[in-house]
């Protein structure tokens, strides 16, 4: 059994509740307990985190470093902004799974640029939630056949 990591970025407390339109009307928490769901329908451990604050998502990632397998990441607006995040999750050596709710490049142009891109092993945008549930079986399915992944 491993340890996954799902960490969000900001202002993903809200979902549910912010723009409904763009991200939907499930909530954090309801995300939470569906990847929690399938974590362990997988037989994987989650430790599941959302923060305002880069710091706290670094600190997580160095957290990983040393405790976790994989990493599924909404970065959310520190996707187009975060080098410090990037730098850190550079520091990982599993495998990074970077998700977005809505199509971003459907969006506004700066919304296109993704520093994490730089890092990820795979990128879903646009699928809504379920996106988590995608990222963590891909994540799954890379721990098991790491060269094919
Ligand atoms: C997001 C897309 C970002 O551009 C935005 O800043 C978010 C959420 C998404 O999940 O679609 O906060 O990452």
């Amino acid at each position: 059994m491993s340890l996954l990591y799902v960490l969000n970025g900001p202002n993903l407390n809200l979902l549910g509740k912010r723009q409904p339109h763009i991200y939907g009307h499930e909530t954090l928490a309801d995300v939470e307990a569906d990847c929690r769901k399938l974590a362990s329908e997988l037989g994987h451990e989650l430790r599941f985190h959302q923060s305002n604050r880069e710091y706290e998502i670094i600190d997580w990632i160095h957290e990983a470093r040393e405790d976790g397998a994989g990493i599924v990441i909404n970065p959310a607006a520190f996707t187009h902004t975060s080098v410090a995040i990037l730098d850190a999750l550079n520091t990982f050596e599993g495998p990074v799974i970077e998700i977005h709710i809505s199509n971003v490049h459907k969006r506004e142009s700066f919304r296109h640029h993704s520093f994490v891109s730089h890092r990820a092993d795979g990128v879903i945008a646009g699928l809504g939630t379920e996106g988590y549930q995608l990222g963590i079986r891909r994540v799954a399915t890379m721990l098991k056949t790491p060269k094919n992944g």
